[in-house]
């Protein structure tokens, strides 16, 4: 038995056998009224979502797929650094508790993706919507592989993919690690508020293996930016400099926020 411990995260918990989305499900249940802290779990997605408009490969029995309401009250300018560090937090949050569940250390891929020898083990979808008495709401979806093996996963995603249970060899107890999750993310979003993103932001970079790397970020417009991440600005974007195109030219930098 796991006993949850959080304050308002899992204050209610709706469990599916099969959605087609938890993310679009939390998401009917927010803009109907749902309150902070609503969590929507299931067995099994038939449409998972994934970000940039990818589906999530969402089999029964084996992994952790959930979406958490949550709802934040403070003025115009802390909100819009909170909403940038949302899905940051979480991840930092689920990468916490999967450390603390199944003794795996992963690693941050910017924004929020969770990976271990570079391999997929879970991400993070965030989206915004507001009640029709235009109250704001974020519905956070997190889509964790769990206890399957590489057979688990199509051809396709063998090679990008992980679990947990390919990672440390044993079978997890998903309820026991959906407590954790919850706890984790809870003591994240927290900190988000009460105390700046001071930890946050020093954690979460600690596990950003993004940085000093050469990376291609896709921008609006089907343009693409390439060249070294150099840091997580304070608002949560990634700074991303290239060398410059000609001799004596000068370096370009530029900030990328996170996508849907
Ligand atoms: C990503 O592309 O990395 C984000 C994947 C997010 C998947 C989770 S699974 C639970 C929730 N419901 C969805 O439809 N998507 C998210």
């Amino acid at each position: 038995r796991s006993v949850l411990a959080t304050r308002a995260l899992g204050a209610r918990i709706e469990l599916h056998r099969q959605v087609d989305s938890t993310n679009r499900e939390a998401f009917a249940l927010a803009q109907a009224g749902a309150e902070h802290g609503t969590v929507v779990v299931a067995e099994e997605q038939t449409l998972g979502r994934g970000r940039l408009g990818r589906t999530w490969y969402s089999p029964p029995g084996i992994n952790l797929y959930c979406s958490v309401i949550v709802t934040a009250s403070m003025p115009t300018t802390q909100f819009s650094q909170w909403l940038s560090w949302l899905p940051l937090a979480t991840a930092l949050g689920v990468a916490e508790a999967v450390e603390g569940a199944a003794s795996l250390k992963t690693d941050l891929k910017w924004p929020n993706d969770l990976l271990v020898r570079e391999r997929k083990l879970g991400g993070i979808l965030c989206e915004s919507g507001s009640t029709a008495s235009s109250t704001p709401f974020q519905v956070i979806g997190i889509g964790l592989n769990v206890n399957g093996t590489d057979e688990d996963f199509p051809q396709d995603l063998r090679a990008a993919s992980t679990t947990i249970r390919q990672e440390t060899g044993r079978l997890i107890d998903r309820n026991h690690l959906l407590s954790r999750l919850l706890l984790e993310i809870e003591h994240c979003l927290n900190e988000l508020t009460i105390e700046g993103n001071g930890r946050i932001a020093m954690a979460y970079t600690r596990r950003c293996i993004t940085l000093g790397r050469h990376v291609r970020v896709s921008l609006a417009g089907g343009k693409a930016f390439t060249g070294i991440a150099q840091a997580i600005e304070p608002d949560g974007s990634l700074q991303v400099a290239s060398l410059p195109r000609q001799r004596g030219g000068r370096p370009e930098v530029c900030s990328i926020r996170a996508a849907d």
